[in-house]
This record gives C-alpha cells, structure tokens and sequence, in this order.
C-alpha cells in the first residue's frame, strides 16, 4: 500500500500502542495481514427491531462487507443510535441532534478511513450524515429502500392512508374492524415508508446531493437489486478512500441546490427542509430558508407520488427511478456536480431512460406547476413559515379566517371534538409549543385532524398553522414551522382566539390583522408556558436547539472538528 490511510494511526503502529490495537481486533478471527494498511471501512448501522424500517440492515450489511472484502478493503460495522419514526416518545426529531453527535463521535474516534451509512427511516438518514459531515472523510450512503405497496380491499396503500383511516373511523365510514385489516395490509414488506414520505424523501435527497450510487432512493427493500446496490457501495467506498474522495469535496453549494430542485420534482417531505438547513450547517455551506422557495418556484412536480401524488415507490423505480426524474431536469441542474461513484450528476443519468410517464412526467407537461415549498414572512412569524402547495388546497392559498387556537397539543386533543367548538370551515386552525424547545423536539402534529363537526359536514381541509412539523406522509393546507416558535415569545405566541389571519401563498405572506399596539400590550404580559427541562439530554436540547428556520440542529454542532485525533489511549 502507498498511501498511509488514518487507521494506520492505529494498526500501523508498532510497540504497546499497535499491539493494544490489533490485538483485541484479532480475537474476531481477523489475520494478520489484514492490518496492513488497505482502507478500513466502517459500516455505521441503524439496525434496530424497535425502528422496523430499518430491520433488515444487518443482512443488507453483508452484502456491504461483500463489496469492501472484494475491493480489498476491511470492513467493521458498528451499531449507532437508531431513531425508529413511529415508536419513540415524543418524538424521534427530539434526538436527531443526539444520534448525530454518536455517529460523529463514533467514527472520529476509531480507525475508520470511509464510511458507509445505513440509512432508512426518516430521522437515520439526516442523523447519521449530519455526524459524518462534522468530520469529513470519504463517506456513502446505502438507503435500506422503500416497502413494497400495501395491498388492502383491492386497492393499493401506503403510509398516506393512516391519515385518511383515521377521518374514516371518525366520521364513521371505516369501521375498527376494518382499520385492524388494513393495518396488517400497509407494511407487508422490510423497508421504510412506500410513499414519498420523510425516509423516501431523505433517501432521494442523498442520491441527488450525490452521496450514493445512482438508484439509492427507488429500489424496493425487498428486490435482490438493493442488495446489489449495497455490495456495488462496499466496493466503491474503497476507491472513494483511495481517491480521498470525502464529503465536503461532494457536497458544494451546487451539491445543495440540485437537492432542493430534485426534491420539488418529486414532492418531497416538509422535512426536507429542516434536515437539509442542518446538513449544509455541518459541512459549512451556506444556505437559507429561503433558498427553498427561490430554487423551487419555476420547478414543476413532475413525480406522480403520494401524498401529493397518486403512486408508490416501488413504481417509482420500476419507471425509472430516481435518474429519471434527474434526467427530466437536466436543464435546472448544476450538471457537473462530482457524485459518489466519480461521475458527475448528468454523467449518472445520461444513459437512464423514464418508462411510464404516468409516475414521472416531462416538464413540459407536468403533474402539478406548484411543487416545492413556499416559504411565507410577516407580522405572524418573522423568521418564516413553510407550506406545501402541491399538498394543499389550491383555494385556500389565498384565505383570511378567524383563528381558533389552542395553546399546546393537550389543549388541542380536549377541545377539537368539542360539538361547542366555535369553528367553521373558514377558520384558521393554530396549534403553539409544539416547535423545537416547546414539545420538546418539533413533533409532526401539524396537520392536525379537522374538527369532529366539521368533519361529519364533509369538510376535508382547512388552514392550519403550527410551530410544528407533518409528517411527510401528511398533506393539506397546513402552514409549519412557524418561526420563532412560540415557547420563545413572538406574534405567534400571542395570537388569541377570534383574532383574524390572512395568508397569500403567492405573494409569500402570511398576517396577523391585529394592531401593532395590541400587540405590545399582549407582549408585557406573556410568560411561556413551556416547562424547561434540568437535566439530562433534554436539558441541553432545550437550551440550544436553534429554530426551525436555521434548521434545529444544537447551536454548538454547527461546523465540524475534522477527523484527527492526536492522543492515544493507553
Ligand atoms: Fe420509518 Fe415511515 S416510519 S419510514
Ligand atoms: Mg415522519
């Protein structure tokens, strides 16, 4: 070997410190030659049974190990944090931040010169490259795909259901029984969310950041070809170190722009954009809220995906996946971006072709003109607030209704089926302290369910406006991440029942109608109501959580320390 890689500064040592190194490696079986100084890989695994989407990862890290043995690489895989979406109280974003600071750890502390992330339900993927980009080395992502489409009553399903299931029951027209069949039907397959949810959102921002090979996002968890994929990643991490091919040198400020435009194509997650804010201030590129909606506006959505869409993921890569749609964009792209295999974003897609324009459509003829996410400013939230029109109403993007608010989701939960809610399907929806420091950990609770009374008149939508966040599964007129939140003081904290709310989605803003010196009046008087934790984790999330708009990443992980440790341990 030529070049001494950083795990040399381990197994390459002679006397105590390389015998205390390779001596303990060596009781897995492992020979001597194998600390020769060929590249060590790290698989750094979510594999967990309490995050079932990610279930299937030590398997699939076989065939990653595969690949490092068969480039000549030596392959270790270590467990991290693993955040499972739909078990974790209260909410899996609340350690997002902590499952980074594990990853970032983890890797800089041991003889890691690559890494491959396994990634799959929605908060492994941000969590992990967050931590990778805080010390930069060679690094790929293997997603672990999406489940194959539920199949229930003869029709096809997906995690956008659970939304519809339950206005079902509570209105009536499902009954429990039926709910416990469908139930069974949804997630019939290993894999993540099968629609263009948080995970598959994630998924495809990483291919389009370059981070993995070409198809990370589409193929299903349960097609042999994703096992392909993660072999063809255990081999490629291996040149990428030889290469010394790292992160910062993938993810550019175009890098970042190409992901935005891809994820408005697409339909992507709200989410999105909170997990993208965060990885850019990792890696120390420069990008703002509003980059979102600047970059997105002119793209139309041209993915036929659920929720903002009709189909599933699994025909998504069957039309030709994520390349696909890259192809379609050839003429928003930065197209000399350099991706994970070598080649540059257009290089990658060149040969691709799309095989039904029902699931991805031209940009001359798209699905949807809206896509991506407006992002609307005023007197109501004066860091921004984040809607998705492709999800939403198209004639409720310009509304002004009374606001019915309730103070935090307990609040909500006793009040919204009340038959004396003073509501109408005018009103505007407003649900406070469930952002970053007030749930804690910016739970997605914004499309919170229409009211009862409501619901049973057949009204389906309705503006709502939260400091929160939606699962990417959710859809509707639903305003989030109102910021700053209310836990912090603002006009958001200090909007009260009957006030009035405008929004105007196409100029961008979003008003509270309430005179300036009301405002300061009700401004001397406001406590949060938020109770601020003493210790543990909590505690230190809740002190330097940054707001939704910077991207809720710890102020104090901004950056990164590289991957150099000079001391040794004994
Ligand atoms: Fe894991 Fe949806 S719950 S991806
Ligand atoms: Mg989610």
């Amino acid at each position: 070997m030529s070049k001494k890689f950083r795990s040399q500064n381990w197994f390459g040592k002679t006397g105590k410190d390389g015998f205390i190194y390779r001596a303990w490696m060596k009781n897995q079986g492992i020979p001597s030659h194998e600390f020769d100084g060929r590249p060590v890989i790290g698989i750094c695994n979510t594999w967990s049974e309490l995050t079932p989407c990610n279930a299937h990862f030590r398997e699939l890290a076989e065939s990653v190990k595969r690949g490092v043995s068969e480039a000549g690489g030596f392959p270790v895989e270590f467990p991290v944090m693993s955040l499972g979406e739909t078990l974790i109280k209260p909410t899996a974003m609340l350690y997002r931040n902590l499952a980074s600071m594990d990853v970032e750890e983890s890797i800089r502390a041991n003889p890691v010169d690559g890494v491959v992330l396994m990634c799959g339900c929605d908060k492994t993927t941000p969590s992990l490259v967050m931590g990778a980009c805080s010390v930069d080395i060679p690094t790929i992502v293997v997603s672990g795909g999406p489940m194959l489409t539920g199949k229930f009553q003869g029709k096809d399903i997906g995690t956008s259901d659970v939304w519809r299931f339950n206005d079902a029951v509570r209105s009536g027209t499902m009954l429990q029984e039926e709910l416990l069949l469908a139930e069974a039907a949804m997630c019939r397959s290993r894999g993540h969310c099968a629609v263009m949810g948080t995970a598959s959102t994630m998924a495809s921002m990483v291919e389009s950041l370059g981070l993995s090979l070409p198809h990370n996002a589409a193929i299903p968890a349960a097609d042999a070809r994703r096992k392909v994929l993660a072999q063809l990643s255990g081999s490629r991490i291996v040149n990428m170190v030889k290469e010394d091919l790292k992160l910062s040198k993938i993810l550019t400020k175009q890098a970042f722009e190409n992901a935005i435009i891809v994820n408005a194509a697409i339909g992507g997650s709200t989410n999105f954009i909170i997990h993208l804010l965060a990885i850019a201030g990792r890696i120390g590129v420069d990008l703002k809220l509003e980059d979102f909606d600047r970059l997105s506006h002119n793209v139309p959505l041209i993915a036929n995906l659920q929720p903002s869409g009709k189909y599933f993921m699994e025909d998504l890569y069957y039309a030709g996946g994520l390349p696909a749609v890259l192809k379609e964009l050839d003429k928003f792209l930065h197209r000399d971006c350099i991706t994970a295999n070598g080649r540059t974003v257009s290089e990658n897609y060149q040969t691709e072709e799309c095989y039904d324009r029902n699931i991805v459509a031209t940009v001359e003829k798209p699905f949807n003109p809206l896509s991506g996410v407006a992002v609307l400013k005023g007197n109501l939230c004066e860091h921004g607030a984040v809607i998705k029109p492709s999800a939403a109403s198209p004639n409720l993007m310009k509304h002004t209704g009374k606001a019915v608010v309730f103070e935090d989701i307990e609040d909500y939960k006793a009040r919204i089926d009340d038959p004396n809610l003073d509501v109408d399907e005018n009103s505007i929806l407003v649900l406070k302290n469930v952002g970053p420091k007030g749930y804690p950990g910016m739970p997605e609770v914004g499309n919170m369910g229409i009211p009862k009374k409501l619901l049973s008149k057949g009204v389906t939508d309705m503006v709502r406006i939260s400091d929160g966040r939606m699962s990417g599964t959710g859809f509707g007129t639903v305003i989030l991440h109102a910021s700053p939140e209310a836990a912090v003081g603002g006009n958001f904290a200090i909007v009260q029942n009957g006030d009035t709310i405008s929004i105007d989605v196409p100029n961008r803003t979003i008003t509270l109608n309430v005179p300036e010196e009301e405002l300061k009046k009700r401004k001397t008087n406001w406590k949060t109501r938020v109770t601020f934790q003493e210790r543990g984790y909590v505690h230190m999330y809740q002190k330097h959580v940054e707001q939704a708009h910077l991207g809720a990443d710890l102020d104090f992980l901004r950056g990164g320390s590289g991957s150099e440790v000079t001391r040794d341990s004994h």
